[in-house]
């Protein structure tokens, strides 16, 4: 037997993680609650407190100093895959990562990588970097891809519940990932390479895209024809089979969707091949925040007031409800293009009380608190993220116009009129 594959089944295995933040943590968390013996995790920055219990349980060590991968058995590679300026994959932490790795490789370590990418990057860019240690994949260290399929916030599936792919550069390096993730997730998907796995992650993504940009695209349409998308969804979903509900918003967000459908296009280049559908979603999604900010428009031109100079409380930051992530959301597209416009604009969100320094934006904002005055105090309140926190009836109540993106306020009876869908 392999001595890795001894080490996975007697839990003796010491598991590294690169890269702790969204994804990377939470799968620490699984394999320290497998009580892996002395998993060991490096990582970047120390994270928060839920850190703490699996630091004294001994079941976990954070750790910038990259030459402690020589000590482990298995480095798991959770680093971000952004896009650029130019909207091409950016693979700057790819490729760090990768040559960090192979400075201090050992033979037998297996070696995964997570992050969402175009199929091929594990074999034609991942490869070649590790083997500069003198390694040969797939013969002196084994080398896999097992795309992460976190969904912050969703309280229904936790890591270990939901199915992991694996693709492996062999048939060892596959079956070694699936019995590693074996201790920690319960069921295995193994596929027959390292690009099948790659490609699977990135469906994924393109079809929430374009279903996405489908349901935004015909909210404009039953918009225009005094037709309640929301209500339709509701209706056509309870056809039991070949409808799948996905809901309109005021744009994509996230660290995931509005990002890797594009990896795969620049990818389809290098095979002269256009990804329509993909641009297509791409064009619908990116225009929602525009068409968002029209309808406020509207609504205050309904009531004889000009954008330029109206009061606007934006409620939500973060790009979907019930979280505290801001990547990508598109709530600031929103407080920028009302800002254009000559609104004065404020925000509350119950998970971000102040606007971070983000690579392309910095508000310098902070939450507002909510109270009955205040929400009398602006023109117009901007529901851009349906956070379970908020008394929608409080707040359509004490304000003089919603503006609501996310049919937050579909089950408020009282003041409709001061409701508009958009
Ligand atoms: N957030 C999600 O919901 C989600 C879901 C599925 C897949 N993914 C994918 O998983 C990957 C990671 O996403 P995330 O949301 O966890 O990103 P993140 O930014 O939250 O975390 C990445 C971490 O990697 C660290 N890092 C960067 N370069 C490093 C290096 N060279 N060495 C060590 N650490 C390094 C960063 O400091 C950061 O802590 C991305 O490819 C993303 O597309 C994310």
């Amino acid at each position: 037997m392999i001595v890795l594959e001894k080490k996975i089944n007697d839990k003796s295995v010491i598991v590294g993680v690169l890269g702790l933040g969204y994804v990377g943590l939470p799968l620490v968390r699984e394999f320290a609650s497998a009580g892996i013996n002395s998993g060991k995790s490096i990582i970047k920055h120390v994270p928060h407190a839920t850190v703490k219990k699996m630091v004294d349980d001994g079941f976990f060590t954070a750790t910038s100093d990259m030459s402690k991968i020589r000590d482990v058995d298995t480095v798991l590679v959770c680093v971000p895959t952004p896009l650029t300026e130019n909207r091409e994959p950016d693979m700057q932490f790819i490729v760090k990562s990768s040559e960090t790795i192979s400075k201090y490789l050992q033979p037998n370590q297996l070696i995964s990588f997570e992050s969402t990418t175009y199929p091929g990057t594990t074999r034609e860019l991942v490869m070649p970097i590790l083997e500069q240690s003198g390694l040969k994949a797939g013969k002196d260290f084994y080398l896999a891809y097992s795309p992460e399929r976190e969904d912050p916030g969703n309280k229904k599936f936790t890591t270990r519940t939901i199915p992991k792919v694996v693709g492996g550069l062999t048939p060892t390096c596959k079956k070694l990932a699936t019995q590693l993730y074996s201790l920690a997730i319960d069921t295995m998907v193994p596929v027959s390479s390292l690009e099948a796995a790659e490609a699977a992650k990135i469906v994924e993504n393109v079809y929430r895209c374009i279903n996405i940009a489908m349901v935004n695209e015909l909210k404009m349409v039953f918009d225009r024809m005094q037709i309640d998308i929301w209500e339709v969804i509701r209706a056509a979903s309870t056809k039991p089979f070949g409808f799948n509900a996905f809901y309109p918003g005021p744009g994509l967000g996230g660290h995931c969707i509005p990002i890797d459908p594009f990896y795969l296009t620049w990818k389809a280049r290098q095979y002269g091949m256009p990804t329509r559908f993909i641009e297509l979603a791409g064009e619908i999604n990116t225009n929602m925040p525009h068409y968002v900010v029209g309808k406020v428009m509207e609504a205050l031109n309904d009531r004889k007031k000009a954008i330029n100079g109206s009061r606007v409380l934006v409620l939500g930051l973060a790009y979907k409800k019930d979280i505290d992530d801001l990547r990508e959301s598109p709530s600031i597209e929103l407080i920028e293009l009302l800002r254009g416009k000559g609104a004065k604009v404020d925000y509350n969100d119950p998970y971000i009380s102040k606007t971070p320094k983000q690579r392309k934006h910095n508000l310098g904002m902070t939450s507002k608190k909510l109270s009955a005055e205040m929400l009398k105090a602006y023109d117009a309140v901007l529901v851009a993220t349906d956070h379970s926190d908020y008394d929608y009836n409080w707040i359509v109540e004490n304000s003089q116009l919603v503006v609501d993106t996310r049919n937050a306020t579909a089950d408020v009876s009282k003041n409709r009129n001061k409701i508009v869908k958009a």
